[in-house]
């Protein structure tokens, strides 16, 4: 399906209260906003740091993020092009009591009015479609991002075929009936991820060396391939069968220096095993309904790294992809097409 677009910014203050209307009062809405702003948040901000929202229409997910920061000397921005969206935003902000911690500009994000390097954490959402080229929004997040910066665009698909559009269509029914028309015409505007990857491959992002995964319509780092699981580095098998997790996985699944670790074995496909433990093999059970997943073996957690059991049967030298398997544990992967393409990108991080 070729893409229909749509005008850039959501200028008429009838237009944009409407959208404040019917998305500030969507649960479901209100839920992803959240969503995004934890996601985003979890990446990891230097204390005092600088967050952006491009695009921050009335607000949503900046004051998501606000709230999850508030009281900890954090600043965030929210960007729009039209005032009207602005002045929605502020009066939000005003109303979940963030002002302090908030501020609103007006600007594209083609040439935006910030320093080179201002910014640790870059969000947006569901404003990439109204992006007439990506190609200089993606230049300017180059370079108003700190080099250690972390950036989530987020954004709908544009749909290939008829299919999906029943679920589109089904989905929309929690939208009020004269809003469904907007959100169609978003999808229709919206970039498919190969339009995506290959902007992003002209890019200033790609020029930085930094490696920016594309699924869905999600601009974000570092998913390798396609619909394929989040990557956090190489780890590898120490002497003793010992391996580091990488620090940003171990606050994830909530691992503790002393506590069992309970290995699972990997899928057929890419091999290797997962890390959990009880606790998130209690939930992975309630899930499941009561069945328990197979375990390989045990050992315990030392600080920020584990010793692989004999059973699981890693051996020293062994460079293993650690990836977000699922909820209930860490992945550790040796071989499937995640793994071909992480051998391509050498600036993923190794742990040791
Ligand atoms: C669909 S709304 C999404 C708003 C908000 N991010 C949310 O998730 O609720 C898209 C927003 O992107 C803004 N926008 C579109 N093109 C822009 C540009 N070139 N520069 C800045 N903002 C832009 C629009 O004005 C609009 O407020």
């Amino acid at each position: 399906m070729k893409r229909v677009p749509e005008s850039e910014a959501i200028a008429e203050p009838v237009d944009a209260s409407r959208f404040n209307e019917v998305m500030g009062s969507n649960r479901f809405r209100q839920a992803d906003y959240r969503r995004l702003a934890h996601r985003a948040v979890d990446m990891g901000i230097p204390p005092g740091g600088k967050v952006l929202d491009m695009g921050t229409g009335p607000g949503f997910v900046a004051i998501e993020v606000a709230r999850l920061l508030r009281g900890t000397g954090y600043q965030v921005v929210g960007m729009d092009l039209s005032a009207a969206m602005l002045a929605l935003a502020a009066e939000n902000a005003a109303k979940a009591g963030l002002n302090g911690v908030l501020s609103w500009r007006e600007g594209d994000v083609k040439a935006m009015p910030f320093d080179d390097g201002e910014f640790d954490l870059i969000v947006s959402n569901d404003s990439l479609h109204h992006w007439d080229d990506p190609l200089p929004v993606f230049d300017e997040i180059a370079r108003v991002l700190k080099d250690d910066g972390r950036c989530i665009v987020h954004d709908s698909k544009r749909l290939q075929h008829w299919w999906p559009w029943l679920f589109v269509k089904t989905i929309s029914l929690t939208v009020p009936r004269g809003f469904r028309v907007h959100w169609w015409n978003s999808i229709r505007s919206s970039y498919t991820a190969d339009e995506l990857r290959a902007i992003l491959g002209r890019s200033r992002l790609a020029d930085r060396g930094r490696f920016y995964g594309v699924d869905g319509c999600e601009v974000d780092m570092p998913r390798l391939v396609k619909g394929a699981k989040w990557t956090f580095g190489w780890a590898v098998v120490g002497p003793e069968r010992e391996i580091a997790i990488p620090p940003e996985a171990w606050d994830e699944y909530g691992f503790q220096a002393g506590d069992e670790a309970i290995f699972t074995p990997g899928s057929r496909k890419s091999g290797g095993f997962g890390i959990s433990t009880s606790v998130l093999m209690t939930e992975a059970s309630g899930k499941m309904g009561g069945t328990n997943l197979h375990e390989l073996g045990r050992s315990r957690f030392g600080d920020g790294w584990v010793v692989v059991p004999p059973e699981v049967g890693a051996k020293s030298g062994d460079r293993l992809l650690a990836v977000r398997g699922s909820c209930y544990g860490l992945g550790f992967v040796v071989r499937g097409p995640i793994y071909e393409e992480a051998l391509k990108h050498p600036e993923l991080e190794v742990f040791a």
